[in-house]
């Protein structure tokens, strides 16, 4: 700590400031190529991030995201998703996009506040695919599930809640599903790794059903 030098500490936390200043996972991929991820380690070790594992996000190559049968994935996103999620909005997020996102706060204009209560963890499914992707809220209450993903303008997952036999990131920070689906951003924050996901890109109902 001693022996770091100012200017790469302003370096590191400028590019943060920018990337949470509100505009959530579609501009910080705008930003990232200042914030690599050995700076965005470095801020989580300077301001306290103690969760920090080498072990996830578990990472995947650019060629994840090559083009395919219907964009980025083999088919369009499933026809009737959950929590009224709309199919078109999501086609765009998941199959022909790597920057943008549902605008912040539209998961609470779904009906998933009203659906889903108490703390059993909800599953939440590929929009494309139907995997199991996400399970919360896991270790924390669905208020604080909630409340972080309010507070952030997307639902918000940690590593815990991940279920990675699908969902990987990129070295830009890009989270998406192994089969090609784009899902949101990976970015820290001094309680470690929190994935910011589009609700639309995790509505899927699961394939085994
Ligand atoms: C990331 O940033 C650090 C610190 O500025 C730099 O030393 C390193 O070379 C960069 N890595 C890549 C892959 O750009
Ligand atoms: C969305 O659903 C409607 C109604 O079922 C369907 O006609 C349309 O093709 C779907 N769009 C996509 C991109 O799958």
């Amino acid at each position: 700590m001693k022996l770091l030098n100012l200017s790469m500490l302003s370096l590191v936390g400028t590019s943060l400031l920018r990337s949470s200043s509100a505009f959530g996972p579609a501009a910080f991929s705008r930003t990232s190529a200042s914030a690599n991820a050995t700076q965005r380690n470095m801020f989580n070790r300077l301001f306290g991030a103690n969760t920090i594992s080498s072990e996830y996000p578990i990472m995947a190559e650019e060629s994840a995201m090559s083009q395919k049968g219907h964009g980025t994935s083999e088919a369009p996103v499933q026809k009737e998703l959950r929590w009224n999620c709309d199919n078109e909005t999501a086609d765009r997020i998941c199959n022909f996009n790597r920057h943008y996102a549902e605008f912040g706060g539209y998961w609470e204009s779904t009906t998933f506040l009203k659906s889903e209560k108490g703390d059993e963890p909800i599953n939440f499914y590929d929009s494309v695919t139907g995997e199991l992707l996400f399970k919360a809220p896991i270790g924390r209450t669905m208020d604080e599930f909630v409340k972080e993903s309010k507070s952030h303008g997307w639902p918000s997952f940690r590593d815990e809640e991940v279920v990675w036999d699908h969902v990987r990131c990129l070295k830009n920070g890009e989270c998406i599903s192994d089969s090609g689906t784009h899902l949101g951003h990976n970015l820290p924050d001094g309680s470690g790794n929190r994935y910011c996901i589009n609700l639309v890109s995790v509505a899927g109902n699961s394939k085994d059903e």
